[in-house]
């Protein structure tokens, strides 16, 4: 792949830690954010990042200089006049990003192709508002975006095989996996991993088990890195309850993803996590973790259904052609670091059982939120499995 001049827009999280992978991998890049202090703070944190990395002799002197050297800061859309694609990572409101599309259309060549790393809004309503909507793409990144090895590749119902084809080889040159997802709310992880949190969570509530035995059932059973509530105390209350609550609506309000009361009462009373100190557990430097209640029976009651949920969701992302089985299971263990691919697990544990565990949880609840899968139904009536 050529070394091709690359822009970004927005230098906060998630831009300054595209640029740096850019940057890295050959490309002169260009941080435009409009907002000065954010650029410098970006310009001093990636300045830190190639030092610390030298020091570490993780890179040379020259090598750490030269990637640091190729990244222009600018509060200027018009500095991404020769750029061959615009990477958007500014803040998460369909407005703004609708206003920055149509002026970077008029700076950027005809050929620019003009990517978002917006993780809820829709591609095609991004590219709407381009004359040229061909040229739109979606490339989801995940944080931290230097670390993480997973990218989502979102092409829109306008963009030409021309722009996804493109995009997928610049970002897999970049040494990161991409996976294509279909233009719908949460593309493939936001979407397949919601059971993860609100069943974890459901069971919280009707009383089944505390914070500390969810997680270590998921944990030392399940063989997750984090456990759900550990993890929402990391990721922070408000974001993740935020990101429920929108893949809730944009799903007309499927019942699948409703969001708890639990976890929005946490986040209105500043139990956000992590970052204030205190969330489904106290952060504080004397606080001692929970002891969870070690009971191997209940664990796998609370590791199985959750499980089989997450699976479920697999299941009918691959029924709705979300995408492929491969690219379902790269996105789970690559982008939120699951032990195993959900549709090979769920071929491990027999879709039998699954969809017999999925059954017994609607019969005893009545609730549309765990009606089986159509696919799970048709794979086990004919004998399948996925792999
Ligand atoms: N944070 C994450 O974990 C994460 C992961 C994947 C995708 N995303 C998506 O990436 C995007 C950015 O998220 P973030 O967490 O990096 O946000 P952030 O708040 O850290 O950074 C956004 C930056 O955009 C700048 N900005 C705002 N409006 C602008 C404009 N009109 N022109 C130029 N710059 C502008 C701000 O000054 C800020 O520096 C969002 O669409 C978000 O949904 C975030």
């Amino acid at each position: 792949m050529d070394k091709i001049e690359v822009g970004v827009l927005g230098a906060g999280t998630m831009g300054s830690g595209i640029a740096q992978v850019a940057a890295q991998s050959g490309h002169k890049v260009i941080l435009v954010d409009v907002n000065e202090s954010a650029l410098e703070k970006a310009k001093k944190s990636l300045h830190a990042i190639t030092s610390r990395l030298v020091e570490k002799g993780k890179w040379t002197e020259a090598f750490g200089n030269e990637v640091f050297g190729r990244i222009h800061f600018s509060t200027q859309l018009e500095d991404f006049a020769k750029t061959e694609i615009v990477i958007e990572a500014i803040i998460e409101n369909i407005e703004v990003k609708h206003k920055v599309f149509e002026k970077l259309e008029k700076i950027v060549s005809n050929e620019c192709i003009l990517a978002s790393n917006t993780s809820s809004l829709s591609i095609a309503s991004i590219g709407s508002v381009l004359t040229n909507p061909e040229r739109i793409v979606g490339i989801h990144f995940f944080n931290p975006a230097p670390l993480m090895p997973l990218v989502e590749i979102i092409p829109a119902v306008q963009t030409s095989e021309e722009t996804t084809d493109f995009s997928k080889s610049l970002i897999d040159s970049w040494g990161k996996l991409t996976v294509l997802a279909k233009d719908t709310p949460g593309f493939i992880v936001n979407r397949v991993a919601r059971p993860f949190y609100g069943e974890a969570l459901r069971i919280y509530e009707e009383g089944i088990a505390d914070f500390a035995t969810i997680d270590w059932a998921m944990t030392e059973l399940g063989g997750f890195r984090m456990g759900p509530f550990t993890l929402m105390d990391y990721i922070g209350n408000d974001v993740n309850y935020a990101v429920t609550e929108s893949v809730f609506s944009a799903f007309y309000y499927d019942p699948r993803y409703k969001p708890s009361f639990t976890q929005k009462r946490h986040a209105e009373a500043g139990f956000l996590g992590r970052k204030s100190g205190r969330g489904y557990y106290s952060y504080a430097v004397d606080a001692e973790l929970p002891e969870p209640t070690v009971n191997e029976s209940l664990g796998q009651v609370i590791k199985d259904r959750i499980l089989c949920m997450l699976i479920n969701e697999a299941a009918d992302a691959l029924f709705l052609n979300i995408a492929s089985k491969e690219d379902i299971d790269t996105a789970m263990t690559k982008g939120v670091n699951y032990p195993k691919g959900l549709l090979k697990w769920a071929d491990e544990i027999g879709l039998e059982k699954v969809l017999s565990q999925l059954q017994h949880l609607f019969a005893e609840y009545g609730e549309d939120r765990y009606r089986p899968s159509p696919l799970l139904k048709r794979m086990v009536r004919e004998k399948q499995t996925f792999y």
